[in-house]
């Protein structure tokens, strides 16, 4: 049974979805970012072997969000490809079911640092940043003056403890200001949320969210200093903390 987290970004209710994505009912628009297709191929053409199957695997998932959310709009935050060449190595069977993707929403490519040319054939808006209401949507994070920024990127990932054990989990960041997605991709790593590049954007308050099987959890950050920025902003909305425990 699917249960997703509901935050406020900006005055504006996504849900955060556990298979690592984001819809925005308002605007019936669903957001992925680093989708990294071809990066299983991108390093066999450097002899380092990978399975040839993550571009599938990721667009198999983006399927199971379609079915959930039936989006009007999809947002691929970029980093969609894992290199230049990606889109020209895409099989065949990932050719069809982007086309078809393309053909069923609104489908927007933002660019990212490894596909700054995402070509034209691939159908659908392509673009470096796009506004809708209240929200932004780029690829890096801006250091300052993101106010409603959805942004990738950074691949964000924290380390859940349960029962002794340590899981490292990807995650959402977000202070209720702005939100920092994890990376989609099949093949994509992460970074922790303790690291100096998430500390630029938040400073102390935030909140990450850790995607677990069938449900994402408010694991890791400092609920009570989030509040306390927000108070000090005067901004009439937090970040929702549906639940507190580990997946
Ligand atoms: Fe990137």
């Amino acid at each position: 049974m699917f249960e997703p987290m509901r935050i406020i970004v900006n005055e504006e209710t996504l849900l955060l979805d556990a298979l690592g994505a984001a819809f925005w009912p308002a605007e019936s628009t669903l957001i992925v970012s680093d989708l990294h297709f071809e990066k299983g191929s991108s390093f066999a053409r450097r002899g380092q072997m990978l399975p040839p199957y993550d571009t599938m695997a990721t667009l198999a998932r983006i399927t199971d969000l379609i079915a959930r959310h039936k989006p009007a709009r999809v947002i691929a935050l970029g980093d969609s490809f894992h290199d230049i060449d990606g889109p020209g190595r895409l099989p065949d069977a990932a050719r069809d079911t982007l086309a078809k993707f393309v053909f069923q929403s609104e489908w927007i490519w933002i660019e990212g640092n490894h596909d700054p040319n995402v070509p034209a054939w691939l159908g659908g808006k392509i673009t470096s940043e796009i506004a809708i209401g209240g929200l932004v949507f780029r690829h890096e994070p801006l250091t300052s003056g993101a106010q409603g920024e959805i942004a990738g990127h950074l691949h964000p990932c924290t380390t859940v403890t349960r029962r002794g054990h340590s899981l490292r989990r990807r995650c959402f960041v977000s202070d209720g200001a702005r939100l920092v997605m994890p990376a989609f991709g099949a093949y994509t790593g992460g970074l922790s949320v303790r690291d100096a590049a998430f500390a630029a954007l938040f400073g102390t308050s935030y909140l990450a969210y850790a995607l677990g099987g069938r449900r994402v959890y408010a694991v890791a950050g400092d609920p009570q200093a989030v509040r306390r920025k927000i108070m000090e902003e005067s901004q009439p909305s937090i970040p929702a903390m549906n639940t507190v425990e580990s997946p």
